[in-house]
């Protein structure tokens, strides 16, 4: 017989603790959920009106339950004290230095965050891993819990990943394809299991609630992301050739996903993936690979990052040339910061590859974003340690509060991100183009545009995936 969860601690108030945890409390009326955090300004903000990550659905969400059964605190020993059953979800990024510099997950705040859950805990508690760790995590964690807790207090350790995609986190949480947990194959780690497995079946079928083991379970979750980011690099792959022969990306993917062991999702021809999670957890894979002495395996994983940041290259290159082979002095308006629609994430969007790009050309850049802050936009573009980079940036780059007022005097418009504000149908183009330097340029890196409607007005229109339409006649 396994134990009743009824107080559940999340240790990481970021993207993944805070939706996550603010659902389970809202679809488990009788836990008591409090997150956790020790940056006092984010756990101010998860307090206020003004969330500190935007998320279509998660004010709903967090406003109908925060102060009822969820909580925002900074006061981690007593929520650890409390809870039966403790999330782990805090970062987890690329080691900038030491062994395994630029590929291996830096396990410093997984490992800080156990080792605070032994100081403190004094009675059992089921500690689940939910930030994206590499393989073999729990193992770690295992050890320091048991070599630093107290006396008579037990130590379950659970692999939950989560699969969340941003912009559409809520929806995924409210309805996900399912939800994997892990667990050692003993007495104690099979209840634990059914512990986690009873909090989801408030709301998820229990047949999506699959079990397995430890290993299989964090291995999945780099798998996934893998998988998922080998599509977008396969696909870039493609519209490379595409761009070369007269063939349609967008046409090809149609015809490629109608077939069921393929499928439609996924195959969008981009500028790049970004985000936190696919970047990082390939250079997981490939690390893990290669300790594990799979040179070839380790290789072949490495392509997809490479492929992206070749895709990068590439679209700028296309943009250069197009541009009469020079971007100096001109004006670039770059529409959309954020790594995917409906997100203020900025993490390793494709566009601050571009824009540091263009800035090494001598382009002057107009970025506007309809929901990152320009304090990360500075941020982003800015280079650690530069003296004075701030100032040179400040005056090759503006941020402007609209799309308008970025292409105003543009010789080119950029799209970078598929928000749904810049579609020609949302958008008027021709007031765009009335203001821009001629001939003027849209360069879709998202494929969002009527190409046809666009030259109508009188736009040059180069697209991913697409060569131009003259070219594809001679
Ligand atoms: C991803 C996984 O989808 C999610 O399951 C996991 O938990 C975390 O990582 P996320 O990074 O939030 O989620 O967003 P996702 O929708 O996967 O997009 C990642 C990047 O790929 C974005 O830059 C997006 O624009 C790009 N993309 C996605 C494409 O270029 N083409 C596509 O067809 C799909
Ligand atoms: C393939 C395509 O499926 C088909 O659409 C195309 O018209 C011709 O090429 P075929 O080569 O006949 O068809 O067989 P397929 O079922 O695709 O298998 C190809 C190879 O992949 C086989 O050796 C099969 O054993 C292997 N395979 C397939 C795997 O190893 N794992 C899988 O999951 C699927
Ligand atoms: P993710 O995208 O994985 O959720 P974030 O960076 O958005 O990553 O969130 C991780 C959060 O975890 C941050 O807000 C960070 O302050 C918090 N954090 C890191 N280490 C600890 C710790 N030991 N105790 C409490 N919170 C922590």
């Amino acid at each position: 017989p396994h134990k009743k969860v009824s107080k559940i601690c999340c240790i990481g108030a970021g993207y993944v603790g805070g939706p996550t945890c603010a659902v389970i409390a809202y679809k488990c009326p009788d836990i008591i959920v409090t997150i956790v955090d020790l940056n006092q300004a984010r756990i101010d903000a998860w307090n206020s009106d003004n969330l500190p990550i935007y998320e279509p659905g998660l004010d709903d969400v967090v406003k109908s339950v925060r102060g009822k059964n969820l909580f925002f605190s900074t006061d981690v020993d007593t929520a650890i004290k409390e809870a039966d059953l403790i999330f782990v979800s805090v970062n987890t990024p690329t080691k900038k230095s030491g062994v395994g510099k630029g590929f291996a997950a830096d396990l410093g705040y997984v490992e800080s965050a156990t080792r605070h859950i032994a100081k403190v805990a004094e009675s059992d508690k089921i500690v689940v891993e939910k930030s994206t760790v590499p393989c073999r995590t729990a193992q770690s964690m295992r050890k320091i819990l048991e070599s630093n807790g107290k006396p008579g207090a037990r130590f379950d350790i659970l692999s939950n990943p989560e699969f969340l995609a941003e912009g559409t986190a809520i929806r995924d949480l409210f309805a996900p394809d399912r939800v994997l947990i892990g667990s050692l194959d003993t007495v104690y780690g099979r209840a634990a299991a059914a512990s986690l497995a009873d909090v989801y079946a408030n709301w998820v079928p229990r047949k999506q609630v699959i079990t397995m083991n430890l290993w299989s379970s964090e291995l999945s979750k780099l798998a996934a992301n893998a998988l998922l980011a080998q599509r977008i690099s396969s696909i870039n792959a493609l519209s490379a050739i595409c761009e070369a022969t007269g063939a349609d990306v967008d046409e090809v993917s149609y015809a490629v996903g109608l077939d069921s062991r393929i499928g439609p999702k996924f195959l969008k021809a981009s500028v790049g993936f970004g985000g936190s999670c696919f970047q990082k957890d390939i250079l997981n894979l490939v690390y893990l690979s290669e300790s594990l002495h799979l040179p070839d395996v380790a290789e072949y994983w490495r392509q997809v990052v490479e492929m992206n940041e070749s895709q990068k290259r590439r679209f700028t290159q296309h943009i250069i040339s197009s541009l009469f082979n020079t971007l100096t002095g001109k004006r670039l308006a770059v529409l959309g910061f954020a790594f995917k629609k409906d997100t203020g994430d900025t993490r390793e969007s494709a566009a601050i590859t571009l824009i540091k790009y263009f800035r090494q050309e001598q382009a002057k850049i107009a970025i506007y974003d309809p929901k990152v802050e320009e304090s990360q936009i500075w941020y982003d573009l800015a280079e650690p340690g530069v003296v004075d980079d701030l100032t040179a940036l400040k005056k090759q780059v503006t941020i402007t509060s609209s799309a308008y007022e970025a292409a105003q005097g543009a010789d080119a418009v950029v799209i970078c991100t598929e928000w749904d504000e810049f579609r020609d149908t949302k958008l008027d183009y021709e007031k765009i183009y009335a203001t821009m330097n001629k001939p003027a340029f849209i360069f879709d890196g998202r494929l969002i545009l009527n190409q046809k409607k666009l030259e109508k007005i009188g736009f040059k229109v180069e697209c991913i995936g697409r060569s131009r339409l003259e070219e594809s006649f001679e």
